[in-house]
């Protein structure tokens, strides 16, 4: 017989999934803000696709055999017998919404961004989520241009860094191109071939050999550190490329470590591979990480379209955030006033007051579902009002209205058809 289960359970969100309570959404407008403050900067124009795509999106461009294809992707099967995935990724759906709406058509490259919820069946732990939120720039189209690359750096490092969060590192390396890595391939299957590794490893060796550059497990470290390295493999125009990427980033004075064991989880990638982190904190995770992807566009059956782009992970982001929470400038609250009422022909006469009030674009606290006057006035308080409106059933047909400095403590009497007028008086 299936076990009951207890009625907490429904109380807890799926695994790996969590909500934004009020006390962090400050800190995630924040970080939407300023995503879209260093797009308008670098002239990056948004772009927004569905949260679920079809499966051989992601098949085939991101790759068969990744991690994310393989084993984390979130399946939904509809009515109509689609078989959609939650999107793992959006680099995929970009590229498919900019073969599919012609925006090959418009002035090359384009240089969009995005803000949203990706998904991907992981094992949850700190810093990794089921369900994340990802900010991301990409430059589709135009040609490959090392600049590009760079940008791409810099506005993903900018927009990290002006958040307080540093000093930052960029870890950044070239996977070749179709000439020279199958190259490199060949080497490094040679090299791996009749070692002790481990599982995974062995499986690697067979579907995807550079990922064997990305194992984990403390075993198989003195061999990956003995490995042949990608950049002694490299053809001459991968090598120029990334030599031109790397004296931009210099020329901007961003710095970065070569590091020629990152290889990245995703299949489309070519040339420019990088990851940024913080130094010493959140040891290990990657705070945005991207890539040049020139195949991308044919792996997914459009025409050739070289691309270069960055992901940032959201909920790493603002963990760091919280704890620079005194540093970070936060947008102050409006300031709002506290409508008091007293009775209930009073409490009727608020709402429309209140409306009065937001059409001249002064914000209102009133707390109608409490009713003494001490209650209300606490409250004001304690939401830090200048100014109480007082409004009883006295001042109802009177047509008036008590303003009350909360400051001071002084109370006055207006009418109430110059109450707005008034009010703004004294906001100024
Ligand atoms: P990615 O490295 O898979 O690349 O993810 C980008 C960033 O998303 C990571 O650096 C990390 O900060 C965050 N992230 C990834 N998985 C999780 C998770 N399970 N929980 C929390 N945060 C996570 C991409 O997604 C590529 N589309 C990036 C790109 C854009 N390449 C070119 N353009």
């Amino acid at each position: 017989m299936p076990t009951k289960k207890k009625p907490t359970d429904l109380l807890i969100p799926p695994r790996g999934m969590h909500d934004i309570l009020p006390k962090e959404t400050p800190l995630w407008d924040k970080l939407i803000e300023t995503t879209r403050e260093i797009a308008d900067f670098y002239n990056f124009s948004r772009i927004e696709t569905p949260i679920a795509e079809r499966v051989e999106l992601f098949e085939r461009g991101v790759g068969e055999t990744t991690d994310i294809v393989e084993k984390e992707m979130y399946f939904l099967k509809t009515k109509g017998g689609d078989r959609l995935v939650l999107r793992p990724e959006m680099t995929a759906p970009v590229m498919r919404s900019y073969l599919q709406n012609g925006l090959h058509r418009l002035p090359q490259p384009q240089r969009l961004y995005y803000f949203g919820p990706a998904f991907r069946y992981e094992r949850p732990q700190a810093g990794r989520y089921r369900q994340f939120h990802q900010f991301g720039f990409e430059i589709v189209g135009g040609d490959s241009d090392p600049v590009y690359d760079a940008e791409i750096i810099a506005a993903s490092y900018r927009l990290i860094e002006s958040l307080k969060i540093k000093p930052l590192i960029i870890e950044i390396s070239s996977i070749g191109c179709r000439i020279c890595r199958p190259g490199y391939r060949k080497k490094l299957i040679d090299y791996y071939r009749g070692k002790e590794i481990c599982r995974d490893c062995a499986r690697r060796l067979k579907t995807n050999p550079l990922r064997l550059l990305d194992c984990k497990k403390e075993a198989c470290q003195p061999i990956k550190a003995d490995a042949p390295s990608i950049l002694d493999s490299l053809c001459s125009p991968c090598r120029s490329h990334l030599k031109q990427v790397l004296e931009s980033l210099e020329e901007m004075g961003l710095p970065y470590t070569l590091n020629p064991l990152l290889v990245r989880g995703l299949d489309y990638y070519n040339r420019t591979v990088f990851e940024i982190f913080v130094q010493e904190e959140v040891v290990g995770l990657a705070l945005a990480s991207g890539g040049r992807y020139d195949y991308l566009a044919e792996m997914i059956g459009g025409r050739p379209t070289p691309g270069v782009g960055v992901a940032g992970g959201a909920e790493r982001i603002i963990e760091l955030m919280m704890a620079r929470r005194d540093e970070i400038k936060l947008p102050k609250p409006r300031v709002k006033i506290f409508l008091v009422h007293i009775g209930d022909l009073a409490k009727k006469r608020s709402l429309a007051l209140i409306e009065e009030f937001r059409r001249s674009n002064i914000g209102v606290i009133s707390a109608l579902g409490k009713n003494s006057l001490s209650e209300q006035l606490e409250t004001a308080n304690k939401v830090g009002s200048p100014l109480a409106l007082i409004l009883g059933q006295r001042e109802v047909y009177e047509e008036s209205i008590i303003l009350r400095d909360m400051q001071t403590g002084v109370q006055e009497s207006v009418p109430l058809k110059k109450v707005v007028e008034e009010v703004k008086k004294r906001l100024k």
